[in-house]
């Protein structure tokens, strides 16, 4: 039987850093530890100044103020921190890959496959090592093969326990999880393992919505948790457009088919397209995963769901130029709106870096506020969606022409040719709408990305207003 007393988490991104937290919090008897070799991000995690952060959740401000300095530490000491630990928890980025064999589709586990040798060269008496990153299925053999080959032949237990959290709503969902997966080897040692972190989810999670499993199927359950997801939006974003088409409205068939209990009404909202770090990431790792095991089929058929997403994207932009009498050039286009969904500052994979490249394309002047988005994220975005445009010779100088970005909304709308919401932020449903509008050029348009606004006020104020699925 294990005793932990220390963990230590390789990795203070947005899941390591509020994962560990909030363990912390729960298990106020071990120390954790959450490392990083980005200096800065650790800097973050350490201000006083607790608005500081490095990742904006609601309720996370309140947890590192529990937590920290008693028994959760960020640091940047990773070699120290891993000695020190019975239990090491692999949080690093896995994005898809840019390079190579696999570009642009397979998962890059290059920090996964360092994190697992720096493990085994600092503690050859063998360790814990739990795979807290999304990652292809079977990667657990890779990753004891290396700690094995490493590690002088000692022993060590690989578990899969990936984290289901959703941006946005992070401490509540790691508060309250519906379920708690781990998996791991099945023989005595392995059992052993998996419950060692069994006793530490039990600190807060009912021990029936713990999951147990073979490595294999919680490895892949991660995937298909996401690819599910995904799929549900882009079937109910496909349904939209038939509704622009046909009259008919995508919310009122979100609310018909979701009173079904075999369908269920969560995760049926109709938008611009999804974003975030994971969902296209992780599907098109799963379609790669596919095509090397030799099934074609299975892989065009999740493929679909992140090409429907392309495809809402592209027609959310292109409606916009339509309906601006067919060019955006020189037009002054407000976005609110940059995170890839609310109340996160996360904007990778965002729909706005991409409709607002569609509209940059066509000499679009762009106005941009989030309320939580800072400026250089925006040009950093914009700069790399550029860089991986092959036929786009790219002059950062333009880009700095057209975009501009404000602190306050209501001057990034003054004289807007059309105002796009591309992020669902509860303030923009408050604005002075009536205000907005005499401020506008006319006709004023608002193409609602988002379908937050109350489309017939929106036509009584005077707005041409363009909701997604709405016919
Ligand atoms: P992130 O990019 O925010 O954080 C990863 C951190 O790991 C970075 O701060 C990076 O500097 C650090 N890192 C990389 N290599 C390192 C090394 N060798 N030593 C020390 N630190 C190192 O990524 P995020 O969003 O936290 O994702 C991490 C994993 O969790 C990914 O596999 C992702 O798919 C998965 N995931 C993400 C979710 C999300 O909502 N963001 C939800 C569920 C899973």
């Amino acid at each position: 039987k294990h005793t932990i007393k220390t963990i230590t988490c390789i990795g203070a991104g947005y899941v390591g850093g509020p994962t560990m937290a909030v363990i912390a919090q729960k298990c106020p008897e071990i120390k954790v530890n959450v490392v990083d070799i980005n200096p800065q991000r650790i800097a973050e995690w350490n201000d006083t100044d607790l608005d500081k952060l490095p990742i904006y959740e609601p309720g996370l401000k309140e947890v590192v103020k529990e937590a920290r300095g008693r028994n959760l530490f960020f640091s940047t000491e990773v070699e120290a921190c891993i000695r020190e630990a019975e239990m090491i928890f692999i949080s690093v980025n896995t994005p898809t890959k840019t390079y190579g064999v696999g570009k642009g589709m397979a998962a890059d586990l290059k920090y996964v496959e360092l994190s697992a040798r720096q493990i085994a060269r600092i503690a050859p008496e063998g360790k814990i090592v739990v795979e807290k990153s999304t990652l292809p299925v079977r990667t657990a053999q890779s990753i004891k093969t290396i700690l094995e080959a490493e590690g002088n032949g000692n022993k060590f237990q690989v578990l899969s326990n990936p984290e289901f959290l959703a941006e946005g709503t992070a401490i509540t969902d790691l508060h309250n999880p519906d379920r708690i997966l781990i998996g791991g080897d099945q023989d005595e040692d392995g059992l052993a393992a998996i419950q060692a972190l069994v006793d530490i989810y039990a600190h807060w999670v009912p021990r029936e919505q713990i999951i147990t499993t073979r490595l294999w199927s919680s490895e892949l359950s991660k995937l298909t948790a996401n690819a599910f997801l995904a799929q549900r939006i882009s079937s109910i974003n496909a349904i939209s457009a038939l509704c622009e088409r046909t009259g008919a409205d995508v919310d009122e068939i979100a609310h018909a088919i979701g009173a079904d209990t075999r369908i269920g009404p969560k995760f049926l909202r109709s938008s611009v397209g999804f974003g975030g770090s994971c969902f296209q990431k992780d599907i098109l790792n799963l379609v790669y995963l596919c095509r090397h095991f030799n099934l074609p089929e299975v892989a065009d058929y999740w493929e679909g769901v992140v090409k429907m997403n392309d495809y809402q994207k592209h027609r959310f932009a292109k409606q916009i130029i339509d309906s601006l009498f067919n060019t955006v050039s020189g037009k002054k286009i407000a976005f609110l709106g940059w995170a890839f969904k609310k109340d996160t500052n996360d904007t990778r994979e965002s729909a706005a870096i991409y409709v607002a490249k569609e509209l940059l394309d066509d000499l679009a002047e762009i106005h941009i506020y989030d309320p939580k988005v800072k400026k250089e994220q925006i040009f950093r975005d914009l700069e790399y969606v550029y860089s991986q445009d092959p036929t786009q010779s790219f002059d950062p100088s333009v880009l700095q022409s057209l975009i501009t970005i404000h602190e306050e909304p209501y001057q990034a709308l003054e004289n807007a040719h059309a105002i796009a919401i591309l992020t669902e932020w509860d303030e923009f449903k408050t604005y002075d709408w009536q205000k907005i509008h005499t401020r506008m050029l006319k006709p004023a348009f608002v193409f609602d990305g988002r379908n937050i606004l109350d489309a017939s006020e929106m036509k009584k104020t005077g707005f041409e207003y363009r909701g997604i699925g709405k016919g």
